[in-house]
């Protein structure tokens, strides 16, 4: 059975046999047997690849060719079959996951803006309509920026109205947004026209306080600037925002930085001015603080006395809100809550 010819039979006959099991497996572990059965170490193919060796000279050649055509093929189609059934399961896989790309897509729900940056965005608006510019200032400031040049000097009564976050002894998160006021001046010279709004922070915490709230703060600064222009500007700005015909009361009051100063209620809406829950049975809900600057704090910005004069008022934005929306608890505005968020 050495002879040439027989060998040369055994060869093709073997490559018949590996491709007939090939033809057959389905799984990688039986492509993988099948070559170590034939291309293995101590395979079919390989001791037969050895035998050729010991054949005559002559006939070496021309088997030695075969065997190794026959070898080539098999490793060719070693990787066919083998591909051949990764597809298999492949498909199998897809078949499986049963994609129906008929079915609609699911849309990311959309976002909006908050009910504060909506009403911060109004009332700026509003301002910027009468010739307002809009200016930001620092929350974490100095002492001196957020009360003493507003004239309210260490161990002043009026620092206790407004509980305050001390960093240090000599820095707060600001208290409300009239530090901007300060920075203003201290950097520029009248005309001023501003409006700021921005984020502040107090000790403070129920239903209608926030330990975080935030403010706008406003003032006019120039030559012979009066009361009459706070009462304009201000009642120009409540009808713009809420409606032309609610009205407005100047209620005399005191800051350490204005001088008169006056605090703003507008005529309940709710109950147009009967009384009921929201505007404590008074028939006015107070929306801001207001006044004309005091010369202590034109003449610690370093402004020469008597050159100018000006006003300045400050709005709790959320307060705004609740009264425009209708809510009964600051906190809604901070829980993160979607069901209340989103009706805005
Ligand atoms: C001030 O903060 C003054 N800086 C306002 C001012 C500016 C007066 C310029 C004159 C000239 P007051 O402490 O009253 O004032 O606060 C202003 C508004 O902030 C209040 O009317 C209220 O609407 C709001 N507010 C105060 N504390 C809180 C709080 N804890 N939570 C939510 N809103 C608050």
């Amino acid at each position: 059975m050495n002879s040439g010819t027989g060998m040369h039979n055994r060869i093709l006959a073997l490559q018949e046999e590996a491709l007939r099991a090939l033809a057959g497996a389905s799984t990688p572990q039986e492509i993988e047997q099948i070559r170590i059965l034939y291309l293995g170490r101590r395979g079919n193919l390989t001791e037969l690849l050895r035998a050729v060796k010991a054949l005559p000279a002559d006939e070496r050649p021309a088997i030695g060719r075969t065997a190794n055509e026959v070898k080539e093929t098999l490793i060719r189609e070693l990787e066919v079959h083998q591909e051949r059934i990764r597809e298999a399961e492949r498909q199998k896989r897809l078949a499986a996951e049963s994609l129906d790309i008929s079915l609609p897509g699911r849309r990311p729900r959309r976002g909006h803006y908050h009910p504060l940056t909506l009403i911060t965005r109004e009332i700026v608006s509003v301002f910027r309509g009468m010739g307002f510019e809009v200016v930001e200032g620092p929350e974490i400031d100095r002492d001196f920026y957020n009360f003493e040049a507003l004239n309210m000097p260490r161990d002043h009564p009026a620092r206790d109205m407004q509980d305050t976050f001390y960093l240090s002894e000599d820095v707060v998160l600001r208290t409300h947004t009239s530090n901007v006021q300060i920075h203003t001046m201290m950097a520029r010279r009248p005309p001023l026209r501003v409006i700021a709004p921005g984020t502040v922070y107090r000790c403070d915490s129920d239903t209608t306080h926030s330990p975080m709230f935030h403010q706008v703060e406003g003032f006019l600064v120039d030559r012979d600037v009066s009361f009459a222009e706070l009462k304009g500007i201000l009642t120009a700005f409540v009808h713009a925002l809420f409606s032309p015909d609610v009205p407005l009361r100047f209620r005399p009051s005191y800051f350490p930085f204005t001088e008169p100063s006056a605090e703003v209620d507008i005529g309940c809406f709710l109950c147009r001015r009967k009384g009921c829950r929201v505007c404590s049975q008074t028939g006015w809900l107070e929306i801001l603080g207001s006044g004309m600057i005091h010369p202590e704090v034109f003449r610690m910005v370093g402004y020469e006395p008597g050159a100018y004069t000006g006003f300045a008022f400050g709005l709790g934005i959320e307060r705004i809100a609740m009264l425009k929306y209708g809510a009964d608890d600051i906190r809604l505005f901070f829980e993160n809550d979607v069901r209340f968020l989103q009706q805005f």
